[in-house]
């Protein structure tokens, strides 16, 4: 039984963490989406809001789950929950140079291994904090997120 975690801030999840998320489920038996958040930062979105966003977009999938975290290292995470491997995507080189040393730095804490899985190429452009940047000034983030997230973040980001 081989059991990945997937960790991020997910505020919000977008449909890169979902194809992700989605292979990750494809290759392991169980996949934990971590949620890690510092109490003390306010994000968009409240932890269990993400939480709700992550399970409506994976309900279609039995070993699927997303739980949060606060303040916790993530070797601590991935202890507690009997993940053995951390699974991550690479949108490109930025995106592996960000994530190298923090792979390199887990593995040296207790010799856990990170997996990398190459983004889909048409979702490269997509992340949570441009998709919050581009929906606040106007623009249509269809497809970049689901409908439900698009129209939260149209009815809660303040528009210039
Ligand atoms: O979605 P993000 O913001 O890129 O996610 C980053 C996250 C939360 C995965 C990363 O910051 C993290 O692993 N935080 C846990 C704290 C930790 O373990 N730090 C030291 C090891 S690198």
């Amino acid at each position: 039984m081989q059991r990945a975690l997937c960790p991020g801030s997910y505020d919000p999840v977008t449909a890169g963490h979902v194809d992700i998320i989605r292979r990750a489920a494809t290759i392991y038996d169980e996949v934990v989406v971590a949620v890690l958040h510092n109490p003390a930062k306010q994000g968009t979105f409240a932890v269990e809001e993400r939480l709700a966003f992550i399970e409506e977009e994976t309900s279609d999938l039995p070993g699927v789950r997303a739980e949060a975290f606060a303040n916790q290292l993530l070797v601590d995470v991935c202890t507690q929950v009997g993940a053995t491997v951390i699974l991550k995507g690479l949108r490109g080189g930025t995106d592996f140079a960000y994530e190298m040393p923090m792979a390199l730095m887990n593995r040296h804490l207790t010799g856990i291994e990170t997996v990398f899985l190459p983004g889909d190429p048409t979702l490269e452009h997509v992340s949570s904090s441009l998709v919050k940047e581009v929906c606040r000034l106007g623009g249509d983030v269809t497809g970049m997120v689901s409908d439900r997230v698009r129209d939260e973040l149209i009815a809660r980001l303040p528009r210039p």
